[in-house]
């Protein structure tokens, strides 16, 4: 007997540790259901819910804040996460009067730093007619209607917090607020079915587009790709975009379409002052298999093209031009330059070299340039690289590093505009061009020869007597196969 006794003191005394971690154990849980169901506890729950920084620490300031707005301006927001924050609120203030005294957490004053109040206009919050022509959960609003002032009271506590207590307000002017019927999903079927029945000139069931899209040869051209209902709510319309794609050249045209209140139907804006890209050619520029690196001391009449390409290190002789826009060139180069821009002088037209001489290097940002601006639309990296590569050479086969070619304008034109009949220097240069030793190395219409587009604005010296020489073969002429790097070539004179 003793001996048990002796045994059940001595588990006590062992147990002594066991036995005080149960003791906190039990205080621990008791405070833990506590604060569970205490409103300081759900305070910070529904705060948290808001993602807003409350912490016990700042609880008080947040308290204060309540305190003063409140008594300016009732909290009446609709908002289901507002009536949470603001009915703990009223929860806290309530425990705090019936206990008369403070929860067991001490809680520091922090200071309100500011408190503004703003005015702004918001969308009714009662329902309004509807429309079976919008996707449901969708609405527009029109110029004539209701028009709803919501007060906001901003409070900003020093650590950064901020808490806005809203009030909506008085009806000031009419204004009218749709919501859609239509199931978003069925709508995305409906206007996708009818752009197709549009385009294969096939049955329409349904009238969703007005008529310039349902009129428009534009979008008969285009294959539609995609049409996503990416809405915003705008004073006027509900809109999305849609893809249309030119199978031709792969060309993508992002146009925005939306629903016009006046007329109840949708447009595609753009379609009608659309410019498709003149790609119809491009296709049948093969790209050399091969390309052969250019050996050349003195390159002025080698063939630079898609096939032909300067070593990074060739750079020739170069003057500065010392005409608007600057750069450098061949001294021969800039000699026959200026006779032309003293021809155009004459006639009060000031020329401008946009870019003359481009080192390997240059070229080769140039390049990159334009590619990240592909890039930039969607393409991918081989896409990119291909569709800049049609108005701009990779480096090592630019014209540009020669020296002997630049890209010229007239000083108040834009730098890339192709509107020749409207330009006196391109004009001057597609006449005259070769009296002065200057081939137009691309002309229009001839990008399954060259690789490139229409460039009115780039030319390259190769003196008088052969520049004339290809002249008089009609070159510029879209309806023959002439052109400067075939009739280098046969030259081969580099
Ligand atoms: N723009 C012409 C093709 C070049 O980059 O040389
Ligand atoms: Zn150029």
């Amino acid at each position: 007997m003793k001996k048990l006794s002796y045994k059940i003191q001595n588990f006590l005394k062992n147990q002594y540790l066991l036995i005080l971690l149960l003791v906190v154990l039990i205080f621990q849980l008791f405070g833990f259901f506590y604060i569970n169901i205490h409103p300081i506890y759900q305070l910070k729950n529904s705060v948290n819910e808001l993602n807003r920084e409350l912490t016990y620490q700042n609880l008080e300031k947040w308290l204060k804040a309540y305190a003063i707005v409140s008594t300016d301006s009732p909290p009446l927001s609709e908002e289901m996460n507002k009536n949470a924050l603001i009915d703990s609120f009223i929860n806290y203030n309530q425990s705090l009067d019936e206990n008369n005294k403070r929860i067991f957490i001490e809680l520091p004053i922090l200071e309100i730093i500011n408190i503004e109040k703003y005015e702004r206009e918001i969308d009714p919050p009662t329902e309004y007619a509807s429309s079976n022509r919008i996707p449901q959960g969708e609405r527009i609003i029109s110029d004539v209607g209701e028009k709803y002032l919501q007060n906001e009271t901003h409070v900003l506590f020093e650590n950064g917090t901020l808490i806005i207590v809203d009030n909506i307000e008085d009806v000031k002017s009419p204004k009218i607020v749709l919501y859609g019927n239509l199931p978003r999903e069925q709508f995305r079927v409906d206007l996708t079915n009818e752009l197709s029945a549009i385009q294969n000139n096939t049955e329409i069931l349904t009238d969703y587009f007005d008529e310039t899209v349902r009129d428009s040869d534009t979008l008969k051209k285009l294959k539609f790709q995609d049409l996503n209902i990416d809405f915003v709510q705008d004073e006027k319309v509900i809109s999305g975009e849609i893809s249309l794609i030119d199978t031709k050249c792969a060309s993508n045209y992002n146009l925005k379409y939306g629903y016009q209140v006046d007329i109840d139907k949708y447009t595609i804006y753009d379609l009608t002052n659309l410019e498709l890209k003149d790609c119809s050619v491009v296709q049948s520029f093969s790209q050399p298999k091969e390309t052969k690196m250019l050996t050349c001391v003195d390159c002025k009449y080698a063939p630079v093209d898609k096939t032909y390409f300067l070593p990074s290190t060739y750079s020739p002789g170069l003057v500065p031009t010392n005409l608007p826009g600057g750069g450098y060139l061949t001294n021969e180069t800039v000699v026959a330059l200026k006779q032309i821009a003293d021809e155009l002088k004459k006639e009060g037209v000031n020329v401008y070299v946009t870019s003359a001489f481009r080192s390997y290097q240059q070229q080769q940002e140039a390049f990159n340039y334009w590619v990240n601006r592909e890039l930039a639309t969607g393409l991918d990296l081989q896409t990119a690289r291909a569709k800049a590569n049609v108005y701009s050479a990779f480096p090592g086969h630019s014209e540009h590093q020669l020296g002997t070619t630049l890209d010229i304008r007239c000083e108040d034109c834009s730098a890339f505009s192709k509107d020749v009949a409207s330009n006196p220097v391109y004009q001057f240069l597609q006449e005259h061009a070769h009296k002065y030793g200057f081939v137009i190395s691309y002309p229009a219409g001839k990008q399954h020869l060259t690789g490139y587009t229409y460039e009115p604005w780039h030319i390259r010296y190769i003196g008088v007597e052969l520049a004339t020489e290809l002249f008089n073969r009609n070159y510029q002429s879209s309806t023959n196969d002439e052109y400067l790097t075939k009739f280098l070539l046969e030259k081969a004179m580099y």
